[in-house]
């Protein structure tokens, strides 16, 4: 009798088991039964309703799909105009859309390493997002991880290298929230001729002027030598990424990159949502300055508890576990108690580190702000 071929799966499965590692789906509900402080609708738009409209229009106007790649029948006007405004809002020349912020990083990191055999080195910092992480794997060009946020380091690399190269970073990392030292980075990158990438999920609507993110923040928006990847589905509320930079850059990715290529147009809904969004925030730029003021909040109270936290630089918020299972324990009291927080412990932390991870959101109140922290403080692991 042949083996079954899958059979290997279960000792895998038993591995993971042995090591707490087995992760399960947990379909949440459609109503608020939880203060949630571990989505990423930082803004609060998921269920604004000019953004659910707008996703309902798209959706009747241009139906429930792209029906196609971007370059054969999955481009719409709708399509068009989001690039434009994503574009103007942040600050850029030009911008592209994709199905993901994750198939996003995959192209800008594949798309500006090739073509191969051009000698370009990556140099990727150590607290990269998997989508950037991925990106370098699939690249085929030399790759050098750097130390985390450490521009001297990147300087060192680049001049061992001496050749084309382009260093890729988050603006916010997601794991501790904290920022990357953008102006430094690009300073570095300019004396070497270096490209800079810079993946700015979690500045988009929370950090720069009204929420135009890091990059605007740091004055390199539009800079001829920098590309951002943004999300729609973190402050915008609503699905698929985007690249920005400059108009020869993004015309190059069109051409070239696979996961924009091979891959079905955003859904005209998601587009929709995305436009409604930064009508909402261009409107109502005061949203941005509440998030982040709600990260501290949330901070200052926890620190205030003696909790080890990270000072925040958008809206990330980690909180440091004493160990992976009081983590784990600590957030399913949280949820108990009618709050929904992350839990990250090893191997998603790379220093082995567990924490609860809180994202602030700008319609929180004072009142659930309070209540957040008084619930993560009484639930603590030895309190
Ligand atoms: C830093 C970062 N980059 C990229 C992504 C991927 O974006 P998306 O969810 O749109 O694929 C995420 C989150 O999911 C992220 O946190």
């Amino acid at each position: 009798m042949p083996q079954d071929p899958f059979d290997w799966i279960d000792a895998q499965h038993e591995r993971l088991r042995a090591a707490g590692l087995v992760r399960t789906l947990r379909p949440r509900s459609a109503g608020a039964d939880l203060v949630d402080l571990a989505g990423n609708d930082y803004l609060g738009l998921t269920r604004h309703a000019e953004v659910v409209e707008g996703a309902a229009e798209a959706a009747r106007r241009w139906g429930a799909g792209a029906t196609g790649s971007r370059l054969v029948t999955g481009s719409t006007a709708l399509h068009a105009t989001l690039e434009r405004e994503l574009a103007d809002f942040c600050g850029f020349e030009a911008a592209l859309v994709f199905s993901s912020g994750y198939a996003a990083n995959l192209a800008a990191v594949t798309a500006l390493s090739g073509p191969v055999g051009s000698g370009t080195l990556l140099v990727s910092d150590e607290g990269n997002h998997a989508s950037l992480i991925d990106g370098c794997r699939l690249a085929r060009a030399d790759k050098a991880v750097v130390p985390h946020a450490d521009p001297e380091a990147v300087r060192k690399t680049l001049a061992a290298h001496g050749g084309r190269a382009l260093a890729v970073t988050d603006s916010v990392f997601s794991v501790d929230g904290d920022a990357a030292p953008l102006a430094a980075l690009a300073g570095v990158c300019r004396e070497h001729g270096a490209a800079l990438l810079v993946d700015d999920a979690h500045g988009l609507g929370v950090l720069g002027r009204g929420g135009r993110g890091a990059l605007h923040a740091a004055g390199l928006a539009g800079a001829r030598d920098v590309v951002a990847t943004v999300t729609l589905s973190k402050s915008l509320g609503s699905q698929g990424g985007a690249l920005l930079g400059p108009a020869r850059v993004i015309s190059h990715l069109v051409s070239t990159a696979r996961t924009f290529i091979f891959d079905t147009g955003l859904a005209p809904a998601a587009a929709g949502a995305a436009l409604a969004s930064l009508a909402v925030l261009r409107r109502e730029p005061g949203r941005a300055e509440r998030v982040r003021a709600v990260a501290t909040g949330l901070y200052e109270r926890l620190t205030a508890a003696g909790l080890t936290a990270v000072r925040p630089d958008a809206a990330v918020v980690s909180v440091r576990a004493p160990s992976p299972e009081a983590a784990v324990r600590w957030a399913a009291d949280c949820r108990e108690r009618g709050l929904a927080v992350g839990c990250f412990r090893p191997p998603s932390v790379p220093d082995g580190v567990s924490r609860l991870r809180l994202t602030a959101r700008a319609d929180l109140s004072d009142e659930q702000l309070a209540g957040a922290a008084a619930t993560i403080v009484a639930t603590a692991p030895g309190v």
